[in-house]
């Protein structure tokens, strides 16, 4: 996934992150979610970190507004041991996992050519010939790869997983320890470019898929979908949008059961706690470009302001107007505080506060005071603006004619398109009154233009609504939790939850950014962002340089989708 906006963020500690070429990896996102959690919550409560252990004892029995989910036995318990612990078998997957980062994947954003994506369709043939062999295998748009394992019961939708086969850049090559293509593994780790981010969920949907067909068990009474775009981090508009289309039409729109793809590790250890945090909607989307015109004429005998002082003026009114913060219910971050506060160890004003959110202002108002000073928490509750691009003037001596500047914005629940042009007429009204020059928003003339010129605000490039959120009342929800509680309880790491001391929370969430998901809107309502693995989020350095996955977050991968496979779509006994 991609996260263009953000090059720093401050930890605390006089710890300061850097994200080369401002591109964010899925852990990493989480990492700074958390940093961002605990900068903003603990700070004035340092002494909670210390108290952890016997912080609020929330009665779960007593909780409604975050049910804990019911475990799901793991039917495929035996297979997910033997993944998981044995080592002849885990031989063949290292070596699988390594080659799959010896190709590269790299794309920019204006990549035109993606026949180096061939190579990791040969690759991915080679190493997973029963996948190949029984799937219908779909080539969309050339290099996108759609695996289609048609269910005997046509009354079941089928189930979708999705992964992306493209890589963001190495950055510069100085920086890496570790070559970014060799694969190397150093007995826990795997290090490379794309290890994260995000060919470990790739591979691992892959060699999950693999070995229920060795061990017989293709035979699905529900289909089974895998759909891998190769643009991801350039917004998906080559795989993910034509694999969107392509399912749609040949199965229909609302025709799948449910859509997981990457998102944050399903186990992370934080705040007493451990937490999954499934990503259940997405920001929404938009550009807007701001252009002053002015006749321009000689600079020996300006006007007090040119277009360049004028645009200047808005875009220092714009800035200095943050959006508000904003967290009403469909922000799935409600989900979130809520079970933070009910299951967690969070500070008790900020625990009380989470727990009557939904219906009490002054509850939202102590939860969006925290996150003020938040750099990042912040952004998961309101909507964010980044004045991005600006062009105007051509020669020293004449005065600037046509000035343009472009405003990113990323849309909170809560807001949508109207609540940006109103702040753009806003500001744009000051301009266009102070400087006696017309005003045009979003094609509508609100000042006709003067002698001394005009602006005119509109959209740059398409915007995008907020993603609809996946409810979590559903019946699916309620399964896949239960199937994520048991397996780490239960499966992965049942040592953990002896004594009882912590909980495992599994919350809705949200992102700053946007993943191929969008494009697959029409197809289900269930669409969930989370992918299994326990990596330490907070000394992983993971989409950097030296990029790596531990062993353990890859076998989890792959044990976790051969159940969850099992689970739905082959018949019980
Ligand atoms: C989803 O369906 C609507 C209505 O048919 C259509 O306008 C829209 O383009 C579709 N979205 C995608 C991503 O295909």
């Amino acid at each position: 996934m991609s996260f263009h906006d953000i090059k720093y963020i401050e930890l605390g500690d006089n710890e300061t992150v850097e994200k080369k070429r401002g591109f964010f990896s899925v852990k990493k996102l989480v990492f700074l979610v958390f940093a961002a959690l605990a900068v903003g919550f603990f700070h004035p409560y340092t002494n909670c970190f210390s108290e952890v252990g016997k912080a609020s004892s929330t009665s779960v029995s007593d909780s409604v507004l975050c049910p804990i989910p019911s475990k799901v036995p793991i039917k495929e318990h035996d297979v997910v041991q033997y993944i998981l612990t044995d080592k002849e078998y885990q031989k063949g997957v290292i070596d699988r996992f390594s080659k799959s980062l010896q190709v590269k994947t790299v794309i920019y954003d204006n990549t035109k050519d993606y026949s180096e994506m061939q190579k990791f369709h040969d690759y991915l043939e080679e190493s997973f010939p029963l996948v190949y062999k029984t799937a219908n295998v779909y080539k969309v748009n050339t290099y996108g790869l759609v695996f289609h394992f048609p269910g005997s019961n046509e009354n079941l939708k089928p189930i979708m997983l999705a992964a992306h086969m493209d890589t963001v850049p190495i950055g510069d090559p100085s920086d890496w320890n570790e070559n970014p293509f060799s694969g190397r593994f150093d007995g826990d780790k795997f290090y490379g470019r794309g290890a994260s981010d995000c060919k470990n969920l790739l591979v691992g949907l892959m060699e999950a898929t693999e070995k229920l067909i060795a061990d017989g068990k293709s035979d699905f009474e529900r289909g089974v979908i895998l759909a891998f775009g190769y643009d991801e981090e350039a917004s998906g508009w080559q795989g993910a949008y034509h694999i969107g289309q392509f399912i749609e039409e040949k199965f229909g729109a609302n025709s799948i059961e449910a859509i997981v793809d990457e998102g944050p590790v399903m186990f992370l250890d934080f705040m007493g706690d451990y937490y999954s945090m499934i990503i259940s909607g997405e920001k929404g989307y938009s550009d807007l470009t701001v252009e002053v015109n002015t006749p321009g004429g000689h600079s020996s005998l300006p006007k007090d302001h040119t277009s360049i002082g004028m645009i200047s003026r808005f875009i220092y009114d714009y800035e200095n107007d943050p959006f508000e913060a904003i967290l009403v219910p469909e922000n799935p971050m409600m989900g979130f505080f809520e079970c933070a506060a009910e299951q967690g160890h969070l500070p008790k004003p900020l625990a009380d506060a989470g727990k009557s959110a939904r219906s009490d202002k002054k509850a939202r108002d102590v939860i969006l005071s925290y996150s003020h000073d938040n750099t990042f928490l912040k952004y998961l509750l309101r909507t964010s603006q980044a004045i991005d691009i600006i062009n105007g003037g051509d020669k020293a001596n004449s005065l600037p004619r046509s000035v343009t500047a472009v405003i990113n914005h990323r849309i909170i629940y809560g807001n949508d398109f109207d609540t940006i042009w109103s702040k753009a007429a806003k500001h744009g009204t000051t301009v266009a009154n102070k400087y006696n020059i017309g005003l045009t928003v979003n094609d509508e003339v609100l000042f006709p233009e003067t002698e001394n010129g005009n602006m005119v605000i509109s959209y740059f490039g398409t915007p995008l609504k907020t993603a609809k959120a996946t409810s979590t009342e559903s019946e699916f929800w309620g399964e896949f939790t239960g199937l994520i509680k048991s397996f780490y309880e239960d499966e992965v790491f049942p040592e953990k939850f002896e004594t009882g001391a912590k909980n495992f929370i599994i919350t809705p969430s949200i992102m700053t950014g946007n993943t191929d998901t969008r494009h697959y809107w029409n197809l289900t309502d269930n669409i969930f962002r989370v992918q299994p693995g326990s990596l330490n989020i907070f000394d992983a350095n993971v989409h950097g340089p030296n990029e790596w996955v531990d062993l353990t977050t890859h076998l989890q991968s792959i044990s976790f989708y051969y159940n969850y496979i099992s689970h739905f779509s082959i018949k019980g006994e």
